[in-house]
């Protein structure tokens, strides 16, 4: 894996990394995890079929998670507090107003120290709780471009454990 380091339109450094296949994707999940921190709140944002849900497997095999990792479409979020870091990971693709989000108590989510990682954080606006950092997949050829933004010192602090990582 190729780590690009840019700086990002409101000159943060936002990292970049080319994801040439599936496995590469669980791979960079794997780093991404060591990153991780309790309390984070991480927005997964890209098309349908980007990639998500395979970085959120790597993620979660990274914490530890023997497990199988559903994707939460149809149940909105699958807990794993058997993880080194307890994480929720939510879908919100098939709301159809955002309201659904408080109507199902998910917020009470966001308040404690587990991590939490979001699918179509679009879906659930404006009522979720800003990410401490953002990861965008785009299809990129055959494969993947995976973009991180930080949003807060917390996502800034994982932000560059996760390139000091991929340095390694
Ligand atoms: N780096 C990659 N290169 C090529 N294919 C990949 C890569 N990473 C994941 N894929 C493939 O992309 C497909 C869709 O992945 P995934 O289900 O993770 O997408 P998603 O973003 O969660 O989609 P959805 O919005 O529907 O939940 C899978 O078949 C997976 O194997
Ligand atoms: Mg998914």
């Amino acid at each position: 894996m190729v780590l690009h380091v840019h700086s990002g339109h409101d000159n943060r450094r936002d990292k970049s990394v080319h994801l040439p296949d599936e496995l590469s994707t669980l791979d960079c999940g794997e780093i991404l995890a060591q990153s991780l921190a309790p309390g984070l709140i991480v927005y997964l944002k890209g098309d349908l079929g980007a990639g998500k849900t395979t970085l959120t497997r790597g993620i979660l095999r990274g914490l530890g998670h023997a497990g199988k990792v559903k994707s939460p479409t149809y149940t909105l979020v699958e807990p794993y507090p058997d993880a080194r870091i307890a994480t929720y990971h939510f879908d919100f693709y098939r709301f159809s107003t955002p309201e659904e989000f408080l109507e199902a108590g998910l917020d009470e989510y966001f308040q404690g120290a587990g991590c939490c990682l979001v699918e179509w954080p679009d879906k659930a606006q404006p009522y979720l709780p800003p990410a401490d950092m953002e990861i965008s997949l785009y299809v990129s050829g055959a494969g993947r471009q995976l973009n991180i933004q930080a949003h807060s010192k917390e996502g800034e602090a994982c932000a560059n454990r996760f390139a000091a990582h991929q340095a390694d």
